[in-house]
């Protein structure tokens, strides 16, 4: 992401037309100075949203919404601010300036963006002009996709063949190549400089991202003998897919509000979803929800409905999504649960039932509080003490997920009431668990010198004495994780051994030798030998999401350079230490004397 020149937003305020940038979204009438209107943002009938031009501000005073032209686009739009900057600017006539030695902007992202949009454009023009199309407008048509619902989506077709997109971009090698970094087309291994269509024959749903440019597809047999069912585009610099989601700009370009987002399966379910007026839907792209989605649409929206089918796979996702949502739970942050009827999925329930009906699912979906108690509930012999007992347990061990305690609370007294026990009890049972797995007691099977008490010890604020003073080594440490979920190229030999040396580096060396196998391995497979120790994971989970989102150079240069740091703190933590352990004033003498030594070896 861009980042912008500072001087240039507080200019830009200057130079909008805050009055003409609202009315032509919500249509204002004169009052004097100032302009007046139904607030957007709450429902209201007599109007309390004012905008005052003298100083380029809206206010409400029904809600107590206001701001400046950025913050009203910014809500309106449901944009991020970014995008919001550039549209302000935009409709202002005012080019954005970006701040060039922050972020240097990559050329190549413009020129593949670019591409996939040609490529968008190439499958749309054989839907309708193929000598093939038939089938593929066939089976769209039995699917119930109307024209217009089509052409939201941009939906395309790739014909039969092995050389049909190759074929239409042959004169340029260039962008061949570029076409094989996007994973539109494919190197054939036994012909250097050749190339294959990787996707054939399929009815292609492109993927954009939040600004509306493509980054990716998705691709789907027309037969349902064929397979694989679903063909998506593999990782590349534009795509990836643990981060996005399908149907989120589509999400926010037709709907008005987004109360809440439904977060759905399948392609086929946010297109069907929107053909029935319901928009706020997205769907995740054939993974599991990760950490990176819930950022994403705890950003969109205030309410997050997870929607799965009923069957076995449906609730074990379900379960997933929860385990993962419960970290992140902040102020203001509703996830509920629905879990559909056993064989359905909104696509066949929305074509088989009224809108009316399917809005009333979503309404009476599940609270996550709830879901998870009934979940426990369901697999342990609850009327039984011992089954009451692992419930206790297995409860207790996901609350201490949750980092918002105001949340947390409500979660153990929610316990508390499920089990027929006292808070304080309860509250008792939750603490132990968070403990119960001391930091300490790996080390009994660890070699010397390799520490690996759990990554909790240096993120979490432990009642745990410390042997050595930290001085900023958590973030260090931290940051490298952060680095090497993300860019798991970083990690080579040198970097193994230097982490090796580094104290508490455990769960930092494990993920290093494990993206030194194999650098495109995913953040899933990453984490995955943590699972077992639930805060561990919870934090690696959280690590996951870079924020700002950095380039893969700047990762690098982030990384080694709190490499560095750590090393030099980790030096400095145990001369310290060898002072305070030093049994005589003797000892401490000589060791003042070897580091004025170090500092001025020249001096005498
Ligand atoms: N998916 C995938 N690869 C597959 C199967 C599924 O990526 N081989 C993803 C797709 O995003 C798909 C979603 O998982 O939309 C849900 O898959 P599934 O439930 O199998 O299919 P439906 O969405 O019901 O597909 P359809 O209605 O087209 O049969
Ligand atoms: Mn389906």
């Amino acid at each position: 992401m861009p980042f912008i020149d500072r001087d240039f937003i507080n200019d830009l305020s200057d130079r909008v037309d805050i009055v003409g940038l609202i009315n032509k979204r919500v249509p204002l009438k004169k009052a004097g100075k100032d302009y007046k209107a139904c607030c957007p943002f709450h429902e209201e009938k007599t109007p309390s949203f004012t905008v005052v031009p003298n100083k380029q501000i809206f206010h409400c005073f029904g809600c107590g919404e206001s701001g400046g032209a950025i913050d009203f686009i910014k809500k309106f739009d449901h944009l991020d601010f970014v995008e919001a900057v550039e549209t302000v600017a935009s409709e202002s006539g005012v080019s954005v300036i970006y701040d060039q030695n922050v972020k240097p902007v990559d050329t190549r992202f413009k020129r593949y963006s670019e591409l996939m949009g040609e490529v968008n454009d190439y499958y749309q023009t054989q839907l309708k002009s193929s000598v093939a199309k038939k089938r593929a407008v066939d089976y769209a048509k039995g699917r119930g996709i109307s024209g217009a619902i089509a052409k939201r989506f941009e939906l395309g077709y790739a014909p039969p063949g092995w050389s049909n997109l190759h074929e239409h971009n042959k004169a340029d090698s260039e962008k061949l190549i570029d076409l094989d970094t996007l994973g539109m087309l494919v190197a054939k291994k036994d012909k250097e400089g050749d190339y294959y269509d990787r996707f054939r024959d399929r009815l292609m749903f492109p993927i954009h991202n939040a600004k509306g440019n493509v980054i990716g597809f998705g691709g789907r047999v027309l037969s349902d003998k064929d397979n694989p069912k679903y063909l998506n585009s593999p990782e590349t610099p534009l795509f990836s897919k643990s981060k996005e989601l399908y149907g989120l700009y589509h999400c926010r370009k037709h709907s008005r509000k987004i109360d809440y987002i439904l977060v759905v399966e399948g392609y086929m379910d946010v297109i069907a979803l929107h053909q029935h007026g319901i928009t706020t839907t997205v769907a995740t792209l054939g993974t599991a929800t990760t950490p990176a989605h819930l950022q994403t649409l705890s950003r969109a929206t205030d309410t997050i409905v997870f929607c799965f089918d009923g069957d076995k796979a449906g609730r074990a996702a379900a379960w997933k999504a929860l385990q993962i949502s419960l970290p992140v739970m902040t102020a203001g942050l509703m996830i509920k649960f629905l879990l559909l009827p056993d064989g359905e999925d909104p696509d066949t329930l929305i074509q088989s039932e009224s809108v009316k009906a399917f809005s009333r699912r979503i309404e009476k979906a599940q609270t996550l509080s709830s879901f998870l108690f009934d979940h426990i509930k369901s697999e342990v012999p609850f009327e039984t003490i011992e089954g009451k007992t692992l419930f206790l347990e297995q409860a207790s061990a996901l609350i201490n997920l949750v980092t918002y305690s105001v949340y947390r609370q409500q979660l153990v007294e929610g316990l508390a009431q499920v089990v027929g026990q006292d808070v304080s009890h309860v509250e008792k049972v939750v603490n132990q668990s968070k403990y119960s797995e001391p930091p300490m007691q790996d080390m009994h099977q660890a070699p010397p010198n390799f520490d690996i008490s759990p990554m909790a010890e240096m993120v979490y604020d432990e009642p745990v004495a410390k042997k050595t003073p930290d001085n900023g080594m958590k973030g260090l440490m931290s940051k490298m994780i952060n680095c090497v979920l993300n860019y798991p190229v970083l990690a080579d030999d040198t970097v193994e051994l230097r982490v090796r040396n580094l104290p508490k580096s455990n769960v930092l060396l494990e993920l290093v030798h494990s993206a030194q196998i194999d650098d495109e391995i995913s953040q899933q497979a990453l984490i995955k030998p943590f699972e077992a120790k639930p805060r561990v994971y919870s934090r690696l989970q959280q690590l996951c999401v870079m924020e700002p989102s950095l380039s893969e150079n700047e990762a690098k240069d982030e990384f080694l350079s709190a490499l560095t740091l750590s090393e030099k703190q980790h030096q400095r933590n145990l001369t310290s230490a060898s002072i305070s352990t030093a049994s005589t004033s003797a000892d401490e003498k000589k060791i003042m004397e070897e580091i004025q030594h170090r500092k001025k070896p020249k001096s005498s």
